[in-house]
């Protein structure tokens, strides 16, 4: 039987297994934090921030930022139609509103207009996400939050190693997190990391994932209910073995992305994922966009690729379309304003874009594809 092409999956190396063995056998008791404060440590300064803290996730990290933040009932959270839901759950764990901007379609990140459009005087946060590790128009998005003074949280979990102008994915706003799970460029297998430049919201996230009590405090006296938001010591090996190595895992990323572009080349009506002026795109997940014009949807396409051995995923629904919002006032409304996430979604699908995939794999699926658009066509 062949091997099929996995969808993501990490690229692990003797390093790794080192540091995590390591990490088992020493530590505990007094070494117990070691490998966390050298991954925060390293994490922060590779990502431009001065704090860093380790989390089990990257929604555990946006739930901290928004509640250091003081978002709560009655705040509307602004966010792109097209991402992740855990984007936008947290904003529901605090009671407060997400609102679905449009994406604009240079970056398929969030439109600067759509966002400033859905400005309300109950706007609080907007978390603009870095799509499949592209970047959103950053200038324009902290222009429009500085002149509404609305607080920014960037959701860099597809993005470490991008950058924008000459600042890496997660250096912008108050506030920026990232995710670790299993298919992330840098993984833990499951983990997350919220990093921000600003003492009070970083202390207020460390009371707050610690049950309700701030290091060096009174031992079990806790001051207020709770999370507990822990990263274990082997995920923080895991993750610094990974950091060590960021450079080599991005230009694996990118060598992949180039040899999809390659093997697309004069394919007509396929558009991969975009890379305007002054970004650097690690390219977390290979994306082809189909013109509309073939009539092919994502769903046609990944059963064509599947029946050939090729694992992909669907391009983001519009958060606004899922049934989770179903009947809330603020997703029928996106369903009318988001023009650009509505007229991509139905069309574009994740191509494989493991660490471990080859050259050979990416002709393999670029061929299949090719006699999927031919077969639709005919
Ligand atoms: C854009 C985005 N935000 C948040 C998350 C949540 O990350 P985690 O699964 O680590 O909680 C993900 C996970 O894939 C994501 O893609």
């Amino acid at each position: 039987m062949t091997r099929r092409i996995p969808v993501a999956g990490p690229w692990i190396t003797a390093k790794e297994v080192r540091y995590v063995a390591d990490a088992a056998a020493h530590a505990w008791y007094g070494q117990a934090g070691v490998y966390h404060e050298r991954f925060e440590r390293a994490f922060a300064d590779a990502v431009g921030r001065r704090l860093a803290m380790a989390l089990p996730s990257c929604t555990s990290a946006i739930h901290l930022a928004l509640m250091g933040l003081g978002v709560g009932p009655g705040d509307e959270v602004i966010v792109p139609d097209i991402t992740w839901i855990a984007t936008a759950a947290p904003i529901t764990y605090v009671g407060a509103t997400p609102v679905f901007a449009d994406i604009d379609e240079r970056t398929w990140c969030l439109s600067a207009e759509s966002f400033e459009q859905c400005i309300t005087p109950q706007t609080k946060a907007v978390i603009p996400v870095d799509l499949y590790g592209g970047m959103p128009d950053m200038d324009a998005v902290l222009a429009v939050a500085g002149r509404h003074g609305v607080a920014v949280v960037e959701d860099a979990a597809q993005a470490i190693g991008s950058r924008c102008g000459d600042r890496p994915a997660g250096a912008f706003g108050d506030a920026g997190v990232f995710s670790f799970h299993g298919s992330k460029t840098l993984t833990t297998g499951e983990g997350g990391m919220l990093v921000t430049d600003r003492q009070d919201l970083y202390d207020r996230a460390l009371f707050l994932r610690d049950h309700g009590r701030a290091p060096g405090e009174k031992m079990f006296w806790n001051t207020a209910v709770a999370w507990k938001y822990r990263m274990s010591s082997l995920q923080a090996a895991l993750g610094l073995a990974q950091l060590e190595r960021l450079e080599e895992l991005v230009a694996r990323k990118r060598d992949a992305f180039s040899w999809y572009r390659e093997a697309l080349d004069g394919v007509d009506g396929v558009s991969l994922n975009p890379e305007p002026p002054g970004v650097f795109n690690s390219y977390w997940m290979v994306t082809a966009l189909l013109g509309a014009r073939f009539g092919l949807t994502k769903e046609t396409l990944i059963a064509g690729l599947r029946e050939r051995g090729i694992d992909a995923r669907p391009f983001f629904y519009p958060l606004s379309s899922l049934p989770a919002y179903e009947g809330q006032a603020e997703s029928l409304a996106a369903r009318d304003r988001n023009r650009t996430s509505y007229a991509l979604s139905p069309w574009a699908v994740n191509l494989p874009s493991a660490l471990n995939l080859t050259h050979t794999q990416v002709h393999a699926v670029a061929d299949a594809l090719k006699e999927i658009l031919a077969a639709a066509a005919a």
